[in-house]
C-alpha cells in the first residue's frame, strides 16, 4: 500500500508530479480557453468582485500566500490572506463584491468551516479548494475546484500542497481571463508552463538521494533557519513547518529582507539556513536574496541554497546547492518545496521518528 515506501508521507513526496499532473487535466477547452466545471459563479458574479480573501490554517495558509502573489500580479485584484482561526475575530469587512477563498485539503477543518459561515452571513461569495469530494467546507461552498491530489493519508501535508497551489494559480489565471486583464495573453503560456511542472518535479525527485544526505547530516540540530523572498517566502515558511511537525526541531522561516529588521541576531557558528534562492530575473530579487544569504554566511551559518540550474551567484554563496530546474518565479514555490519536504521526511526518519503520524498531530483538526 506503500508502494515500497517505509512511510505514506515519502509515496505521496512521489506521487507529486502525477498530483499535479492530473489536477490540470481537463481545464483547457478545445479553443485553449480555461475553464472550471465546479466554478458555479458566472462571469458577471466574477467580474463583479474587488477584493479576495484567501482563509486557510496551517500549510494550505502558505498556499495562500503564494496565491496572493499570482492573484495580485494577474488580476490586478487586492489579496488578503488571513488564517482562518483568527479571520472572524476581527469583525472583517465583507460583502458581495469580496470573494473569500478557502483552501482545505480535508474539508473539514473547522476554524475554516467557521470562517466561510461568517463570509457567507455577511453576503460574500464563497469559493473551497477542497481535496476531498462532498466535504463540508465545499458543501457550505458558492463553488469549488478541486484538486486532484488522491486521498492524503501522512498527517503531514505534501501533494495536497502542491495541488492547492495548481489550484490557486488555476483560479488567478482564470480571473485574469473572466476580466480581460492585461496579462490575458500570458494565460496560455503559464498554462504550458503548468503543464511542464510534472516533468521538472520528477527531475527534482531524481536527486532525492543528495537531499537524504544533508538531511542525515543534520540529525541533532537544535535550530534550523529558513529564508525566502516573494513567492518563495511562504515556501520557506512551509520548509520550517515540515522540520517542526516531523522532527520536532525548531525551525521558522523568514522573508530575506526581514532579517536585518532582527532575526539575523540568531545566527551562530554552524547555524543551517535553507534558503529558496528567486530565480534570475529582471527584477532585483535575486540579487536582494543574495546578499542576505551573504549576510547570514558573514556570520558563520552554513548555507544550503535552493537555485535554479547553473545559477552561479547562488552557487558563490552557498555551502551546499540543491539545483531546481528553471521556471517563472510564481511557480518556482511547486519546485523549491519538494527538497524540504523530502529534508524534514529524511531527517524526522534518521532521528527516529513516526513520520506518518508525528506527535500531537492529527490527520484534520475538527475542533475550534
Ligand atoms: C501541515 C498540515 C496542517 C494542515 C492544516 C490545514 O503539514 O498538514 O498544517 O495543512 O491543518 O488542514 P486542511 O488543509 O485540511 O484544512
Amino acid at each position: 500500500e506503500k508502494d515500497g515506501h517505509d512511510w505514506f508521507m515519502r509515496k505521496e513526496i512521489f506521487e507529486q508530479p502525477h498530483a499535479v499532473a492530473d489536477s490540470l487535466l481537463g481545464r483547457r477547452t478545445r479553443t485553449g480557453e480555461l475553464q472550471l466545471d465546479e466554478m458555479r459563479l458566472s462571469d458577471q458574479e466574477l467580474r463583479d468582485i474587488d477584493k479576495i480573501i484567501i482563509i486557510a490554517a496551517g500549510t494550505s495558509f502558505y498556499a495562500g500566500m503564494v496565491a496572493k502573489y499570482a492573484i495580485e500580479h494577474w488580476c490586478r485584484i487586492p489579496v488578503e490572506v488571513e488564517l482562518s482561526s483568527e479571520f472572524r475575530y476581527r469583525d472583517p469587512i465583507l460583502d458581495y463584491s469580496t470573494l473569500v477563498v478557502a483552501i482545505s485539503q480535508s474539508g473539514e477543518t473547522a476554524d475554516t468551516l467557521q470562517a466561510i459561515r461568517h463570509a457567507r452571513l455577511q453576503r460574500s461569495k464563497v469559493l473551497a479548494i477542497c481535496n476531498t469530494n462532498g466535504s463540508t467546507i465545499p458543501r457550505e461552498s458558492d463553488a469549488v475546484i478541486y484538486t486532484h491530489a488522491g486521498p492524503e493519508i501522512g498527517v503531514a501535508s505534501t501533494k495536497g500542497f502542491v495541488t492547492q497551489l495548481v489550484a490557486c494559480y488555476l483560479l488567478a489565471l482564470y480571473l485574469a481571463q473572466v476580466k480581460g486583464t492585461r496579462f490575458g495573453d500570458e494565460i496560455a503560456d503559464v498554462v504550458h508552463q503548468l503543464e511542464a511542472i510534472p516533468g521538472h518535479m520528477s527531475t527534482v525527485l531524481d536527486r532525492a538521494e543528495e537531499v537524504y544526505e544533508l538531511a542525515r547530516d543534520h540529525v541533532g540540530e537544535r535550530t534550523v533557519l529558513f529564508l525566502g523572498r516573494h513567492a518563495g517566502y511562504p515556501i520557506a515558511l512551509e520548509g520550517a513547518l515540515k522540520l517542526k511537525e516531523l522532527a520536532y526541531i525548531h525551525a521558522e522561516g523568514f522573508a530575506g529582507g526581514e532579517l536585518k529588521h532582527g532575526p539575523i541576531a540568531l545566527i551562530d557558528e554552524g547555524m543551517p539556513v535553507l534558503c529558496v534562492v528567486p530565480p534570475k530575473g529582471r527584477d532585483q530579487l535575486h540579487g536582494k536574496m543574495l546578499s542576505a544569504i551573504q549576510e547570514v554566511r558573514a556570520r558563520g551559518a552554513r548555507t544550503i541554497c535552493l537555485a535554479e540550474e547553473g545559477d552561479r551567484s547562488a552557487a558563490a554563496v552557498a555551502d551546499t546547492v540543491i539545483e531546481l530546474p528553471k521556471v517563472p518565479v510564481l511557480l518556482q514555490p511547486l519546485l523549491a518545496v519538494v527538497p524540504l519536504q523530502l529534508f524534514a521526511c529524511e531527517l524526522a526518519t534518521a532521528m527516529g521518528h513516526d513520520v506518518d503520524q508525528p506527535r500531537n498531530l492529527a490527520k484534520s483538526v475538527t475542533v475550534e
